[in-house]
């Protein structure tokens, strides 16, 4: 594996890949690499034939300047995964690269960045989100980029952005990797302490609350959603947001029908975490 800095030497690497015959898969990451970024890297391995993993922590959708500082970074562990799970390029660049100076341009995919995260981090979170993965594939110009479902709202927005703009890349979206007892994996999870730790399966209790009324017949999503707040609220955590809303446009909808997103977000400690889980809801 080498580690690249600038965009000419990713470009390049890509070059020669596609000169001899290399399709081209990348895996866009902050870095503080665990089982989920693993498992997205695996499936890059397994179905193109030059993985370029990015490591960049994008300050453009921090809104919280502690949350950005606090962000863990360990590069040197991060490369010695990567390599491990058969990783060709790593692409670390600075953050004069991604941002030169007099950058002003900006992708905003509009009505999705709204609701669920959008409304706690702002617009502006996904805007970042947005403006990087559009430069990263200009970039790299992948044949197929890998997300995970853990970020759900994330993963609708890049597929948005990929139709809307026409960029000629597939959007892969894999599975949400756990721990055994059931949290998601999270960079944020080695922040929390011991008594935090437990608190934070609260989250993946809700969900389960909510799972159980919709098999139970419940079709409400607002009443659902209040369910599943008591639930994480008894679990000692107050749920930012517990919405079901539509899986492909963000949208609550009355009576729940089709792929429902139930998506939930807290603060456990200092530390936002957020999960989710699709649900094919037959009609009643
Ligand atoms: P980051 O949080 O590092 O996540 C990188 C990728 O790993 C994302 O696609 C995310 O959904 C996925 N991921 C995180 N936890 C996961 C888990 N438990 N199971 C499966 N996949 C998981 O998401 C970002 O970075 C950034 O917003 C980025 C897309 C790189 C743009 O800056």
């Amino acid at each position: 594996m080498i580690v690249v800095r600038t965009i000419a030497d990713v470009r390049r690497a890509v070059r020669e890949a596609r000169a001899r015959g290399a399709t081209v898969g990348l895996v866009p990451t902050m870095g503080a690499f665990h089982a989920g970024h693993l498992s997205l890297m695996r499936a890059a391995r397994m179905q193109t034939g030059f993985v370029i993993v990015s490591l960049f922590v994008n300050p453009a959708q921090f809104n919280d300047p502690t949350d950005l500082a606090a962000y863990p970074r360990d590069e040197a562990r991060d490369a010695a995964m990567a390599a491990a799970e058969g990783v060709d390029v790593l692409f670390a660049p600075t953050a004069d690269a991604i941002y030169p100076a007099g950058f002003a341009t900006a992708v905003m995919v509009a009505l999705l960045n709204e609701p669920l995260c959008g409304a706690f981090r702002g617009p502006e979170h996904f805007q970042g989100v947005a403006t990087v993965v559009t430069k990263l594939f200009n970039i790299v110009t992948p044949d197929v980029a890998f997300f995970g479902q853990k970020d759900a709202q994330q993963a609708v927005i890049v597929r948005r952005l990929v139709r809307d703009l026409d960029l000629p890349v597939r959007v892969e979206v894999c599975p949400t990797v756990r721990e055994s007892d059931g949290l998601a994996m999270s960079s944020r999870n080695v922040r929390l302490g011991t008594q935090e730790r437990v608190r934070a399966l609260a989250l993946q209790y809700g969900l389960q609350v909510a799972t159980a009324a919709i098999e139970n017949g419940a079709r409400d999503g607002t009443r659902i959603a209040e369910l599943a707040r008591t639930a994480m609220h008894d679990r000692g955590v107050e749920a930012e947001y517990v919405e079901l809303v539509s899986a492909e446009h963000l949208r609550p909808m009355t009576p729940l029908a089709g792929e429902i997103l139930v998506a939930v977000a807290a603060h456990v400690g200092s530390v936002r975490l957020i999960d989710n889980v699709v649900i094919r809801v037959p009609p009643t």
